[in-house]
């Protein structure tokens, strides 16, 4: 009951008591992957980017810093109204220029024009997409040509929580998920290790493949 609970929670944080706590885990233990997703997408100050599954904006408001051209734009993607409030408090300043926008909906209606995103990123978030095939088709479809994504977890971190009987019925092991990208038309779909802070965590790289 509790581990179904903090499942859902993780997957869709909701207003109350258990929102709140979800959000201060998020806040304290995904920081350092949400930075270097960032930091792995290698943004350049022109760039678009959308970031998917957003959950508090820490990896959002590290993403604005990189968009130092006027043309820089950042959107975000989440489902959950919470998080979509939490994350439009924090990057309030930005969304009022315009160099922010945040959209409340699910990675399979991404309310972009195809061919308009440089980067995309997330983290700790395509175990619960209801359909891995359907969000990894519309990321492709409004990424750009040679577009890059990047995707940062903590293996161990996610086994230890999966022993603990969390995240059952999702689909977080990332030999599938790669497996789809390589389908959907991205290329050179690798995970690689990395560490920053003494802390390992993995990325997976896909670029779109597109003419
Ligand atoms: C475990 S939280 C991770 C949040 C943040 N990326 C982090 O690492 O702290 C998962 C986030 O993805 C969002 N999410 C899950 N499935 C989604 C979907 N299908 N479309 C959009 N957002 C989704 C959830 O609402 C939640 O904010």
């Amino acid at each position: 009951m509790l581990v179904e609970r903090l499942t859902q929670q993780l997957g869709k944080p909701t207003q109350g008591l258990w929102g709140w706590l979800v959000t201060r885990f998020l806040k304290k233990k995904n920081k350092l992957l949400e930075v270097n997703a960032v930091k792995l997408c290698d943004i350049q100050p022109e760039n678009v980017v959308l970031e998917v599954g957003f959950g508090p904006g820490l990896g959002l408001q590290e993403a604005a810093r990189c968009l130092t051209h006027p043309r820089g734009k950042l959107y975000g993607l989440d489902y959950s109204d919470y998080m979509y409030n939490v994350a439009s408090r924090r990057l309030q300043a930005d969304i009022q220029t315009g160099k922010v926008t945040l959209f409340l909906g699910s990675v399979e209606h991404i309310p972009l024009e195809d061919n308009v995103v440089d980067r995309v990123f997330h983290c700790n978030c395509y175990y619960f997409w209801p359909d891995l095939r359907a969000g990894s088709k519309e990321i492709y479809r409004v990424m750009k040509p040679g577009g890059l994504m990047v995707t940062t977890l903590n293996l161990e971190a996610l086994k230890k929580i999966v022993a603990a009987g969390l995240l059952k019925h999702t689909q977080w092991p990332p030999e599938p998920y790669m497996a789809v990208l390589h389908d959907t038309g991205f290329v050179d779909v690798r995970l690689e290790d990395k560490q920053d802070k003494g802390i390992s965590f993995q990325a997976i790289f896909a670029t779109a493949n597109k003419p």
